[in-house]
């Protein structure tokens, strides 16, 4: 789990005093920004000191294992060792500052890491900073990387951050289809949490504490308000508490293979999937398809369209690779209900 919490609109003004006992001589901290906010005024509050560094990291594509390599390469050559890392943005450059601080105490390429208990040693001090709400990334045991043989997250107990400090005011301008898109990712958690066949008391505790914070900001709120930001920022933190004891489910499943194939963005994507899944949760489509409206939201179409076989077949291949969260969805017996046949079905109405 995350060793600190802080929570509260304007607490990045905390920051400062968050870090410095952190601070090791010498030994700068590196603020790994989402390079959305290049020339923003959030960009002008990190507090830099010293050698301190601020990276503005690209997140058009989704975090790649050799970019996080190359990033660590560079600050191990510059700097040899630093005091922290500190990522300030989306899921995506909360993910990347998980695999730098573990990948600057650990040899080889992030690739060798991705799967289930691979990391040997702690990462450096490392802090996340959501300027979405949704992935739960803040507060996962794991960091999605795509690597050159598969899309898979480098899970182990090294992973969680030090610290996470949750200022609603961050998320406040995101664009509406973003937020929506990302706000669905903690959605779609508790769905798929809820009726997996790995629940328990813990992750449904969670689970139904954050599916009722979404359904208040996206079924019964007619605006996005300051009290949305505050809502959705506990969901996505509840979200994936939930998922941390149990698993994700179909949506996730499928839309890995869409993501790795066509570069499909894990928002946007799990939206895309969940949009075709009334045979496998009915309640929770019908209610997402509501939302959909009542935010007036596009769910693009026809993605597949035109693909080939060979393309299908590798969509298939690593989504059914993702074992654990097709048990979790469907039980023991899995692979007899989603055959291969089946997935192509689905993945052809996308
Ligand atoms: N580690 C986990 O447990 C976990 C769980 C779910 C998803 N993920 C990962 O999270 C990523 C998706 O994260 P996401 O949905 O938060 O999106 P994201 O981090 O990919 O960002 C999406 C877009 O929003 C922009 N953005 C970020 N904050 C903004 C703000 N406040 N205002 C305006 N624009 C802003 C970014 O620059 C980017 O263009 C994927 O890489 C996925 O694999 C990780
Ligand atoms: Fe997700």
């Amino acid at each position: 789990m995350v060793d600190y919490v802080v929570y509260g609109r304007g607490s990045f003004n905390q920051l400062d005093e968050i870090l410095a006992p952190q601070r090791k001589s010498g030994a700068p901290i590196i603020f790994l920004v989402d390079h959305f906010f290049d020339g923003k005024p959030l960009a002008e509050r990190v507090p830099v000191r010293g050698n301190d560094k601020v990276i503005f990291i690209d997140v058009t594509h989704e975090p790649k294992t050799s970019y996080v390599d190359k990033i660590v390469q560079e600050l191990k050559i510059e700097f040899g060792t630093v005091s922290g890392i500190i990522g300030i943005g989306g899921g995506s450059v909360m993910d990347f500052a998980k695999a730098v601080s573990l990948m600057i105490n650990n040899p080889g390429s992030a690739a060798d890491y991705q799967g289930w208990d691979l990391v040997k040693n702690p990462g450096v001090y490392k802090a996340g900073i959501p300027t979405l709400s949704g992935t739960g990334a803040e507060v996962s045991r794991t960091t999605v990387l795509t690597g050159p043989t598969k899309k898979l997250g480098m899970n182990s107990d090294f992973t969680p951050f030090n610290q996470i400090l949750l200022d609603p005011d961050l998320t406040a301008n995101a664009p509406a289809n973003q937020r929506f898109y990302t706000g669905m990712d903690c959605y779609i958690h508790c769905i798929e949490s809820l009726h997996g066949t790995y629940l328990n008391e813990f992750s449904k505790s969670y689970g139904e504490k954050a599916l009722q914070l979404c359904q208040k900001v996206f079924v019964e709120k007619n605006e996005w308000d300051n009290e949305s930001g505050e809502k959705l920022m506990m969901a996505s933190y509840a979200g994936g508490m939930s998922i941390a004891y149990s698993q994700v489910g179909v949506a996730h499943a499928v839309s890995y293979g869409l993501s790795y194939l066509l570069g499909t963005k894990h928002g946007i994507g799990n939206c895309i999937v969940f949009d075709k899944l009334e045979q496998f949760y009915p309640d929770g489509v019908y209610e997402f398809k509501m939302m959909v409206e009542k935010n007036k939201i596009e769910i693009p179409q026809h993605i597949t369209k035109g693909l080939s076989d060979e393309q299908f077949d590798k969509m298939i291949n690593v989504s059914l690779g993702m074992k654990p969260i097709w048990e979790n969805a469907l039980g023991k017996d899995w692979e007899k209900i989603m055959t291969r046949e089946r997935l192509r079905r689905l993945y052809e109405k996308l």
